[in-house]
């Protein structure tokens, strides 16, 4: 019995997917990578813009062709999308035999094990955490940990929180227990995860409970692990502990992705992000005091509702003086049952939005190029991951930055080597490993 499985969306999603695939191969199935030869299609899908939902049903037309072909494939689809569908999917999309919420992946086996299937949906909001099931990683040396599920936040644009449900955390023990596993599994990068990571533990008995920073602490402490990278922080909640772990814990990579969404006062209060333009920018201001090396990256809305010229140039002069590493950068897209669709009109015209992101983009591709500069001539420790995408004579890796380095050299992944970095541009650097002949 085979399966092929299709991931969207964030970090949540593929780490949700390594247990999908850890719990079906416990159960006797194997992965192809055809779809056309799988017994089981399965999709971990998004829906955070209305593009996620495009891509997820060119791709959902795909399955419906393959099961008119061959009824007896059953078409099963889990993740975001499916949460904010239910029971619907079966009368819109008749081929799909199994749905289910992210909340509900624990049940996967049984669900596609039952005799006949139709049509069985599973949409509770707090179900089993996905951590405890066993993971099939699809990187040896890395590791998804979740420290947290669902979200307690209201931005008002924002469809998660009414997909993954309220804030849970995971008790401080179960996470520090799955890091030493994973180490002792040859592990040495851990990536903490949440929606919104660092408001991590309130909801959690005394006894079972660590603030964010302790174990941020605790987790950097684990044998064997070189490196904790965490996301995503809320700007909100980044507490002085926190970054004092960051400046004090080497294994804390340098690196931050700390989401703005917007440069200007006046739309953030729209958006109910709970900080200002100056409050966002005095925490920058402390984070570099703490790192002066830090790699800072953000998320940036454009075109929310009421967004003027000066509130997007807000946003662009916000850029310039945090000086980002990078930036992903999205145009608003009204989210069914979310506050701002139902109460704000989506009233910035098409042109001007694609006017703004292009804009925008340049700009970030320009700092972050900028920033990149300030690697070359050094020698950086880089975490090797593989051969190089690009030129398979070279390897691949990143620095703790979270900047991916292709260079000259000879060594195994999983292992940390020291490169010269020679040249950058706004997203790679090249490089070269020193001493080479003392390691091999
Ligand atoms: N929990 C994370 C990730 C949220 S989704 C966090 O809070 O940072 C990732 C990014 O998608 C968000 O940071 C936001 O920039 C963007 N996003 C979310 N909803 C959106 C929408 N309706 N339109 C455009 N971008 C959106
Ligand atoms: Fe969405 Fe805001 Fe929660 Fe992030 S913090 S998941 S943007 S509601
Ligand atoms: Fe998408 Fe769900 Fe992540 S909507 S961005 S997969 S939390």
């Amino acid at each position: 019995m085979r399966y092929h499985l299709t991931t969207f969306g964030c970090q949540m999603n593929d780490h949700d997917s390594e247990r999908m695939r850890g719990l079906l191969e416990s159960q006797g199935w194997s992965q192809t990578g055809e779809r056309d030869d799988a017994d089981l299609i399965l999709f971990n899908t998004c829906t955070i813009r209305g593009s996620a939902d495009d891509r997820f049903l060119g791709n959902l037309g795909d399955a419906k062709r393959l099961k008119r072909e061959r009824p007896d494939v059953v078409v099963a689809v889990g993740g975001c999308w499916a949460q904010s569908q239910k029971e619907q999917i079966f009368e819109q999309f008749p081929f799909v035999d199994v749905a289910f919420g992210p909340s509900e992946l624990t049940r996967l086996g049984e669900l596609v094990a039952r005799e006949r299937i139709e049509a069985v949906g599973a949409f509770s909001l707090d179900g089993a955490f996905s951590s405890d099931l066993p993971a099939r990683r699809e990187r040896p040396h890395q590791a998804w940990v979740q420290i947290s599920t669902g979200c307690n936040c209201v931005c008002t644009y924002c469809i998660v929180p009414s997909v993954r449900g309220r804030e849970r955390s995971r008790p401080a023990a179960d996470v520090v227990g799955e890091v030493r596993r994973v180490a002792a599994d040859g592990v040495r990068e851990v990536t903490l995860l949440g929606q919104n990571v660092n408001s991590y533990g309130r909801d959690l008995p005394r006894e079972e409970r660590a603030t964010f920073a302790e174990l941020l602490r605790e987790v950097a402490a684990v044998e064997g692990v070189a490196r904790v990278r965490y996301t995503s922080p809320h700007p909100k909640d980044m507490r002085e502990d926190v970054v004092a772990a960051m400046a004090e814990c080497p294994e804390v990579c340098a690196h931050l992705h700390l989401p703005a969404q917007s440069g200007s006062t006046r739309i953030l209060k729209a958006m109910r992000r709970t900080y200002s333009r100056e409050r966002y920018l005095d925490l920058v201001t402390r984070l570099r005091a703490a790192m002066p090396d830090l790699s800072l990256t953000t998320d940036l809305i454009v075109g929310f509702p009421g967004e003027t010229d000066e509130d997007f140039e807000d946003t662009m002069s916000l850029v310039e003086e945090a000086d980002y590493d990078g930036a992903y950068t999205f145009l608003y897209s009204p989210r069914p049952g979310t506050e701002a669709a139902e109460t704000l009109d989506d009233d910035v015209p098409a042109e001007v939005k694609r006017e703004r992101i292009g804009r925008l983009v340049d700009l970030v591709q320009a700092t972050g190029r900028a920033r990149a500069e300030r690697f070359v001539g050094r020698e950086a420790e880089v975490l090797v991951e593989g051969p190089s995408r690009t030129d398979p004579d070279l390897l691949r890796g990143r620095l703790e930055h979270n900047i991916t380095v292709n260079f000259e050299g000879a060594a195994e992944p999983g292992s940390l080597v020291a490169v010269t970095i020679d040249s950058a541009t706004s997203t790679t650097l090249r490089g070269r490993q020193s001493k080479v002949a003392a390691l091999a």
